[in-house]
């Protein structure tokens, strides 16, 4: 597997160190609010169970999985729920939680349908982000880290369902998904 793998872009060290400093930036924004953590399924997983071990908070946590419309590639910019969340979001302080932004359409979405539901206040704490890739205009509160216009996969971003148990983010070769 990792041999498909051209460039280790974020190693496993530095997701980690990160992901510290994250958890204690939201520790202190939500002291004493016992925020709702949203995690977007699939590729949130691994840095949503990392990211709670590191808030120091109490919290509920919640998930939710959607897909985009269409073709794999190019999304259609609609967004069509998988998993629902299971919680009432009335009065709730939402923070969701993303392994990336590309074009924005997956949280712009979420982030409408959650004020929709009455949430008290929706942030987003996205891993990754790459602003090449924007077709609408949303900024995340709390990134990670900053990524090229580049084939990324791992620490749960995937190519065809591949790559996820990554500890660490890659570049893929391009033979992988040239041939
Ligand atoms: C990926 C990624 C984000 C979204 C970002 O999820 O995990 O959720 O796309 O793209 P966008 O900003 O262009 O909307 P995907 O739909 O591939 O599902 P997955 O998490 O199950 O891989
Ligand atoms: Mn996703
Ligand atoms: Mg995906």
């Amino acid at each position: 597997m990792h041999d498909e793998i051209k460039e280790v872009l974020i190693s496993e060290e530095a997701l980690q160190e990160k992901i510290k400093d994250l958890g204690k930036q939201l520790s202190e924004d939500y002291q004493d609010r016992f925020p709702l953590v949203v995690g977007v399924l699939k590729g949130a997983l691994p840095f949503m169970a990392d990211l709670i071990k590191r808030m120091d908070i109490h919290l509920e946590i919640d998930l939710m999985a959607v897909s985009s419309y269409g073709a794999s590639t190019v999304s259609s910019g609609e967004v069509k729920i998988i998993k629902d969340l299971d919680t009432s979001l009335e009065g709730r302080d939402v923070i969701i939680v993303e392994d990336i932004i590309d074009s924005g359409l997956t949280l712009s979405y979420l982030v409408q349908l959650f004020k929709h539901r009455n949430a008290n206040s929706v942030k987003i704490v996205t891993l990754l982000d790459k602003p090449t890739g924007r077709k609408v205009d949303i900024k995340p509160d709390l990134t990670g880290f900053i990524v090229p216009d580049a084939f990324v996969v791992g620490y749960g971003l995937d190519y065809i369902e591949r790559y996820r148990n990554l500890p660490y983010i890659g570049v893929l070769k391009p033979e992988v998904y040239e041939k």
